[in-house]
């Protein structure tokens, strides 16, 4: 998707680089009551914009696959790049905006000036930042509430205001766990659909979690089915969900899609996917 002739590569980055790779993974925990092996064996490759959700019960290693990949925890064994860099320099290059559970707000400063704070970090003039908070507060809805503080919104809010700073930058990779879980139905539905138009205008790539299959249906390009304990890659289903079931674009990614026959075939391949594991196995996945 991503021409290696006309992207620009970063220092030490290669050109045409894989999003994320994510090669022989293990990570173990240790716990005062022992060992967690919290993921075991992860081999993933993400392209270059493209869009990847991780489904799997509660507790199957989701979050710790992302904390590994933002660099904020590293693996037991095995390797994670980012652009072709080790996650560490990826993380001080920022290479990356994060939206995670939690929507980690600094509550001194105003919904703006939370939005504005990448774009402050890396120089960006008053006016141009200006500009663009005014724009990433319109596309989460959120410009009537610039100049309040965080503990004045609602969670839903507060996520929306985290994912509008993970945006400012128009980075080339988004890295998002569980970005919707406080939203309610109607406003999940048009974050997704905002996301996928921006995801396919700025032409990042995106790792996104989700406990809810259409969801990760609707957004993904591939949806990676794990399992728990230790937490395992069980499938990695392919969204075929174009009319002539080859796949389809991003920008495609309409309201209408929602009522196809080919998103329901989806969500069943996905469903199916995720009820290979043990009875019970699957706890915790919603299918809403
Ligand atoms: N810092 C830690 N120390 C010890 N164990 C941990 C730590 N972080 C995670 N774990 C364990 O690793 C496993 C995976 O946890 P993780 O948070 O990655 O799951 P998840 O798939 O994100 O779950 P959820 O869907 O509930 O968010 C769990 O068994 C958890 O208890
Ligand atoms: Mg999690």
């Amino acid at each position: 998707m991503t021409d290696p002739t006309t992207t620009p590569t970063a220092p030490g980055a290669t050109a045409g680089a894989h999003a994320v790779e994510i090669t022989g993974v293990d990570k173990i925990f240790d716990t005062r009551s022992g060992a967690v092996q919290a993921l075991e064996g992860i081999d993933l490759t993400v392209a270059a914009g493209e869009f990847v959700s991780l489904i799997g019960p509660s507790g199957c290693g989701k979050s710790t696959l992302m904390r590994l990949v933002a660099d904020l925890d590293e693996p037991s064994t095995g390797t994670v790049t980012v652009f072709g860099k080790s996650a560490k320099q990826a993380r001080l290059d920022q290479d990356y905006g994060i939206a995670f559970q939690q929507a980690g707000l600094m509550p001194w400063r105003t919904v703006a000036d939370n939005v504005a704070l990448p774009l402050e970090v890396h120089g960006v003039a008053s006016a141009a930042r200006r500009d663009r908070v005014a724009h990433l507060l319109d596309m989460v809805g959120l410009t009537d509430f610039a100049d309040r503080y965080p503990d004045q919104l609602s969670g839903g809010m507060q996520q929306r205001v985290a994912i509008a700073r993970a945006l400012a930058e128009q980075p080339r990779l988004l890295l998002m766990d569980e970005p919707f879980g406080a939203l309610d139905e109607m406003t999940r539905e048009k974050m997704q659909a905002d996301l996928v138009r921006i995801a396919a205008e700025t032409g990042a790539a995106v790792v996104f979690v989700t406990h809810s299959i259409p969801e990760a249906v609707f957004l993904s390009d591939r949806v990676v089915v794990m399992s728990p304990r230790p937490g395992r890659i069980r499938e990695v289903v392919t969204m075929r969900l174009g009319a002539d079931a080859s796949g389809t674009s991003r920008a495609a990614r309409t309201e209408g899609l929602r009522e196809e026959r080919a998103f329901f075939d989806m969500v069943t391949a996905v469903r199916e996917a995720l009820h290979g594991a043990p009875v019970g196995g699957a706890r915790g996945v919603e299918t809403r």
